[in-house]
């Protein structure tokens, strides 16, 4: 029987370090659809090696520009939710004790007010050169649906998340992997523990003597080594959780 939402309340009261990973899941009441879930998940549509890999933004730039710029612009509309509001109120309330790891490009807990959060995959927001920059890509041109170029010497713009394949920003994992080796509790907040190295920082956590807390509607990876599973919605158990007691 693992612990119920009080005992959790009371691990986080008592933490010394709290590290929370979160994922898709977190945005999910936003209106943000997550990746995976059967019926919204952005990729139950597209083939993700259609899109989110070097080798297809290079084969057809314009469409896989055309998804990202979709992506951006439906991210734009929406609000962060209480899930985002309270984790970044409660990182304000006790500055040092917590540390935000996300799988997440949206931009939403930047926008609730967490600017530190370590940011694993990227960002949607922003964008960077294809290839290497030389003194001639300066300037990019906008060109309508397709993706910006240098005119000189045709080096496309990408979008700044990392896809499939490619490492992760070696100081944001390496700011993660501290983060999760110094934390007395971690909460794993809406992501099915499918992709690595992100999911591999429950495990580590896990393996230096933190409690691991699950908060989920559904099953993850992560449930067989959690000290409690939460099957709840993160915008109503995230507040719960880590607001002050009133
Ligand atoms: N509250 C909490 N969790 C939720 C909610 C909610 N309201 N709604 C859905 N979830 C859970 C789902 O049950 C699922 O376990 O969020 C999880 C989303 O899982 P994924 O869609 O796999 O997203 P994520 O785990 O973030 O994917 C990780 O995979 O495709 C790559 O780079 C991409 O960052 C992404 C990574």
């Amino acid at each position: 029987m693992t612990a119920g939402r009080d005992t959790v309340r009371a691990w986080v009261n008592e933490a010394r370090h709290i590290v929370v990973l979160t994922g898709a899941g977190v945005s999910a009441e936003s209106g943000v659809p997550t990746f995976r879930d059967a019926l919204t998940g952005f990729w139950a549509r597209f083939d993700p090696q259609e899109l989110a890999t070097e080798a297809a933004y290079r084969a057809n730039p314009a469409q896989v520009w055309r998804w990202y710029q979709e992506r951006r612009a439906m991210v734009g509309k929406v609000q962060p939710n209480a899930g985002h509001l309270a984790l970044a109120a409660y990182a304000r309330q006790n500055p040092g004790r917590m540390s935000l790891i996300t799988q997440n490009v949206d931009g939403l807990h930047q926008r609730a007010g967490q600017a530190d959060a370590i940011a694993l995959h990227g960002s949607l927001v922003q964008d960077r050169w294809l290839d290497a920059p030389r003194n001639c890509c300066e300037e990019h041109e906008l060109q309508d649906g397709q993706p910006p170029l240098c005119a000189t010497c045709g080096n496309l713009r990408r979008p700044g998340v990392v896809w499939f394949g490619e490492n992760l920003p070696a100081e944001a994992l390496a700011a993660a992997e501290q983060a999760t080796a110094e934390c007395d509790l971690m909460l794993v907040v809406g992501t099915s523990g499918q992709v690595y190295p992100a999911a591999g920082l429950a495990f580590a956590a896990h393996q230096q003597g933190a409690r691991v807390v699950v908060i989920n509607p559904e099953t993850t990876e992560i449930d067989r080594i959690a000290d409690a599973c939460l099957r709840e919605r993160s915008a109503t158990c995230l507040p719960f959780l880590l607001m002050e007691s009133v």
